[in-house]
């Protein structure tokens, strides 16, 4: 009897998810599953159509989860669990009001993405990219002593915006390479800021003082649009700017004027507004602009691992009980 009442929880995943999550939610025996099965995202009237009766949603980033959506799904939504840790594609608000839990994925994506932070701001302010290319193009004419130079890490200021799990992570990583001073800032002091000697100052000294200015914040009303022109205006010429939290923390724009006018050196972008960045899109023809399609915590066990915790923490949200990560809302 309870296995068959079990079995009528409806759950829509708006994506196909790596196998390991997919197993959990077939073995667990109490899901109907109705998966958008594809790699590409779910188009928006699918996505309502999906959702509609469910108990449970398993969504990623890239769907935008608000009231029209939660309306779609009616009244038997207990449970929405993203398989990412930022939630800024989540309405909160408006989830917090119909009584639904969230479940996400902190910690498991944390060493992945602050090591693809460090690849990318090596690759940024060395010019791997473009030393690549120049090695195919035939650009690469013999030794030259001023060609392709960079900027090192070896006894520079880094600034971190938000000290985070992926902050900090990003931070014990780089210590090593040399840095002299480890900035950061945040909405207040973190104790683990001790472990790697950080600074904790405001954000125009952070801005004005570091050499590599790294963003691994939230996106959050408080941190849309932080880094516009100003910002860029009171950083160094020769500094890097490094983002991997959110593309909406960027305006682009100014972000490009900086960098095409020389106010600042180069900057490496793991996240863009849009995702995709359109092909035309005038960062794109900038030499010293790397930019990533989102890859931070692309590796086979992070993923795979992201889609069980996904897996478990609906499963839990389902029958009412403890989340392995349950976001407070
Ligand atoms: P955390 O919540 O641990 O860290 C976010 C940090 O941002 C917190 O320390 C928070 O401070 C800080 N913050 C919030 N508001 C501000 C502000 N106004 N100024 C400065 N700092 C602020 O999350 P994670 O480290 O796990 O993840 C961070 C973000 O990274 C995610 O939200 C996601 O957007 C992004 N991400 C990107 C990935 C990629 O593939 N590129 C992969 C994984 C995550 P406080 O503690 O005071 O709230
Ligand atoms: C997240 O989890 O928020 C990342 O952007 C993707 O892993």
């Amino acid at each position: 009897y309870k296995m068959s009442t079990q079995q009528t929880l409806k759950v829509f995943v708006t994506r196909r998810i790596p196998q390991e999550g997919m197993q959990i939610l077939q073995n667990s025996g109490m899901c109907n599953l109705s998966v958008w099965d594809s790699d590409e995202p779910v188009p928006r009237a699918e996505l309502l159509q999906g959702v509609a009766g469910a108990h449970g949603l398993i969504c990623l980033l890239s769907d935008k989860i608000d009231a029209e959506v939660l309306d779609a799904a009616g009244p038997n939504l207990k449970v929405i669990s993203t398989l990412s840790v930022g939630f800024d594609h989540l309405a909160i608000d408006e989830i917090k009001k119909r009584g639904i839990r969230v479940g996400y994925t902190p910690d498991v994506l944390t060493d992945a993405t602050a090591e693809l932070t460090v690849a990318l701001l090596l690759a940024t302010c060395r010019r791997l990219p473009e030393g690549v290319e120049e090695v195919k193009n035939g650009g690469w004419s013999t030794w030259k002593p001023l060609w392709l130079c960079g900027y090192g890490l070896s006894g520079s200021t880094v600034g971190v915006i938000g000290l985070g799990r992926i902050g900090l992570a990003i931070a014990r990583r780089l210590k090593p390479f040399g840095v002299k001073r480890l900035l950061y800032t945040g909405r207040q002091p973190k104790p683990q800021a001790q472990e790697i000697d950080g600074e904790y100052v405001p954000l125009d000294t952070l801005v004005r003082e570091s050499d590599f200015v790294v963003v691994s914040c939230s996106l959050t009303p408080d941190t849309q649009g932080l880094c516009d022109k100003t910002f860029f205006g009171k950083m160094k010429k020769t500094a890097i700017f490094i983002n991997t939290s959110r593309g909406a923390v960027v305006n682009q724009e100014d972000l490009f004027e900086a960098l095409s006018s020389g106010q600042i050196a180069a900057a490496g972008l793991d996240v863009t507004t849009p995702e995709p960045l359109p092909t035309d899109h005038p960062l794109l023809t900038l030499k010293n602009c790397v930019v990533l399609p989102h890859i931070g915590s692309a590796t086979y066990s992070t993923r795979g691992v992201m889609s069980e915790l996904t897996a478990n923490n609906l499963l839990a949200g389902l029958t009412g009980s403890e989340m392995p990560t349950e976001l407070k809302l």
